[in-house]
């Protein structure tokens, strides 16, 4: 078992949802930019964004590498009454599927490698929607990953989307969800 899915697991194993049943604030304030369609949700973690979708007409996929992140994801589709497809993968070595999306949602899991397949994995015209911590989020005190490689240099996320036509950017301070955060946040189409 790999060390990320051991942690994962022990954050996710208590009956509370570690981060919340409410969706990222960000994809709430959004979700019309998003194209309606197939859905994939990287790293779903307990399911409150995949679950958002579905509530919201899309045909989710929910892939994580937490077996008890997608439990949680399938009993939090019942309370709402929404049908998800969960996915229990290890992202780093499974293969999405080409041109399968019409939207790809990925928030808070940076895996630069990754970038690649998530743009390949969205059809033309499909969108992404990324949300992530920057360095300067570790200066607030206020929680997230310890290791530097899971933070975004300043316009990071942008350049890494820049063949793609960005619709919406922002990087900063923001107090959402309780508290405050320092991160990008990114809506593009594949064009
Ligand atoms: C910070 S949580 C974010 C969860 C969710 N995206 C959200 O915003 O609520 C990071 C998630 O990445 C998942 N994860 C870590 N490594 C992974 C991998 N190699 N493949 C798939 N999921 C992974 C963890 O299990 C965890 O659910």
């Amino acid at each position: 078992m790999k060390s990320d899915q051991k942690r994962w697991d022990k954050r996710f194993g208590r009956k509370e949802f570690a981060l919340g049943k409410e969706p990222n604030p960000f994809l709430k304030k959004h979700i019309r930019l998003l194209p309606k369609g197939k859905a994939l949700d990287m790293a779903t973690g307990e399911g409150r964004n995949a679950v958002f979708l579905a509530q919201h007409g899309f045909e989710v996929d929910a892939m994580d590498i937490s077996e008890r992140g997608l439990k949680k994801t399938q009993k939090l589709a019942r309370e709402k009454g929404v049908h998800i497809n969960t996915f229990l993968v290890d992202l780093d070595q499974y293969p999405i599927e080409k041109e399968r999306y019409d939207l790809i949602a990925n928030f808070y899991f940076l895996k630069r490698r990754l970038i690649p397949r998530i743009k390949k994995g969205l059809k033309k015209g499909g969108r992404v929607i990324f949300e992530t911590y920057l360095l300067e989020h570790r200066t607030l005190g206020t929680g997230g990953p310890k290791q530097a490689k899971y933070f975004l240099k300043p316009n990071e996320l942008l350049h890494l989307f820049q063949d793609f036509r960005v619709l919406f950017y922002r990087e900063g301070i923001f107090r959402e969800g309780g508290r405050g955060k320092a991160v990008a946040s990114l809506i593009a189409e594949k064009i």
